[in-house]
């Protein structure tokens, strides 16, 4: 099989090319990676000789059709994807979520390629932290943010795509992600970079705010569960039992770094933030049988912070310019 893979310099994409360059089958790998602030080749460190790179634009539709007419298949992950960067500045987000998807459905509709579209639960809005339910795939849509605003029209593009012109595509909402080569500017890793360069954790407002987290390896394991098996049309829901609120998270990354877990400061806090978000994976595990393998988020975090730790100059070089784009956005 030949995949293309948009976004593969980022930190699910990056995973995602891994993993699949490890399981042994045979896949031919192609990146298609525009290296934004947040694509990075070296997340692909080691692995440059089994993959090919193309450094390109999802929205560049000349270069888009060539790569997608030699693919059979795509897995979309490029994206702008911060929330923060979405409320600072929104245009790229509705250039590279909208445009860059329409771009590649416009492609797989030309050259029949079956597409997965990669997405988030933050198109759901969010749920109040006293509220028992969960996300499930028949949740409607009420995206809060530019962000999930944007991820929002691009699922939608997709089910417009499948039903009017027999695109052959599935798609994925995840929870929040968190592991190895995540971007700095993301929550646990700013943490965690925080102390390594010994600055105080930041936490937006009293940090009650829940996320369900799930490490990125599961999610790429989910990911190829649909991949093979998934049926054309349909929505799967990953995650994997993960919610915490970030003041529990903060205290456990300091803890787990050997650190007073009260030594954070509080920051103001993000506008429109999203209470809590949760989701109901019960559907891809009843239908494929997938299990998370990282069901201890504190194990699953005690090895990002080691990789942190150990692996300095994959993040040190941007350390500053991160928290001076913070700063200027005053949180
Ligand atoms: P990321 O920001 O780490 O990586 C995005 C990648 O896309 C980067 O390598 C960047 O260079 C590339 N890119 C950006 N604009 C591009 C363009 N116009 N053309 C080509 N490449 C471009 O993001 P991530 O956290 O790895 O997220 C990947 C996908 O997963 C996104 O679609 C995101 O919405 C979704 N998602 C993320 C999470 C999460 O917790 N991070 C959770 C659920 C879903
Ligand atoms: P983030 O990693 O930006 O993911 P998302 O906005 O997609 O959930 O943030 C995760 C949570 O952490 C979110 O509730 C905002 C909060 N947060 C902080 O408290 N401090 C920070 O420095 C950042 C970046 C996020």
């Amino acid at each position: 099989m030949r995949v293309l893979v948009t976004g593969g310099a980022g930190f699910i994409g990056s995973n995602f090319v891994r993993a699949t360059l490890g399981r042994g089958v045979d896949v031919e790998v192609t990146v298609l990676d525009y290296l934004t602030y947040a694509g990075s080749r070296s997340s692909l460190f080691a692995l440059e000789d089994q993959f090919k790179f193309v450094e390109g634009d999802i929205a560049d539709a000349d270069l888009v059709n060539h790569l997608v007419s030699e693919a059979d298949s795509v897995v979309h992950f490029a994206a702008e994807s911060h929330n923060d960067n979405s409320l600072a500045d929104p245009s790229p987000f509705l250039r590279t979520n909208i445009i860059g998807t329409y771009t590649l459905l416009q492609a797989v509709r030309t050259y029949g390629v079956r597409y997965h579209h990669v997405s988030t639960d933050e198109v759901y809005g969010d749920l109040a932290l006293d509220d028992p339910a969960k996300f499930t795939e028949y949740t409607p849509y009420n995206p809060s943010s530019p962000y999930s605003a944007t991820k929002a029209a691009s699922d939608m593009l997709v089910r417009a795509w499948v039903r009017s012109f027999g695109v052959r595509a599935t798609l994925s909402n995840c929870s929040n992600n968190y592991g190895p080569y995540q971007h700095i500017e993301k929550f646990i890793p700013r943490q965690i970079t925080n102390v390594l360069t010994g600055v105080r954790p930041k936490l937006y407002g009293a940090g009650k705010n829940v996320r369900d987290w799930i490490h990125v390896e599961d999610h790429n394991s989910a990911l190829w569960r649909v991949l093979e098996s998934g049926e054309i049309g349909r929505t799967y829901l990953i995650g994997s039992d993960g919610e915490l609120d970030n003041l529990t998270v903060v205290r456990l990354i300091l803890e787990l770094m050997d650190k007073d877990p009260n030594e954070f400061d509080h920051v103001t806090d993000r506008a429109g933030h999203d209470l809590r978000y949760a989701i109901d994976s019960s559907m891809l595990r009843d239908e494929f049988g997938w299990q998370p393998h990282y069901t201890s988020f504190r194990e699953g975090l005690r090895s990002t912070i080691d990789w942190y730790r150990d692996n300095r100059a994959w993040w040190e070089n941007e350390k500053a310019a991160v928290e001076a784009r913070y700063q200027a956005q005053k949180v």
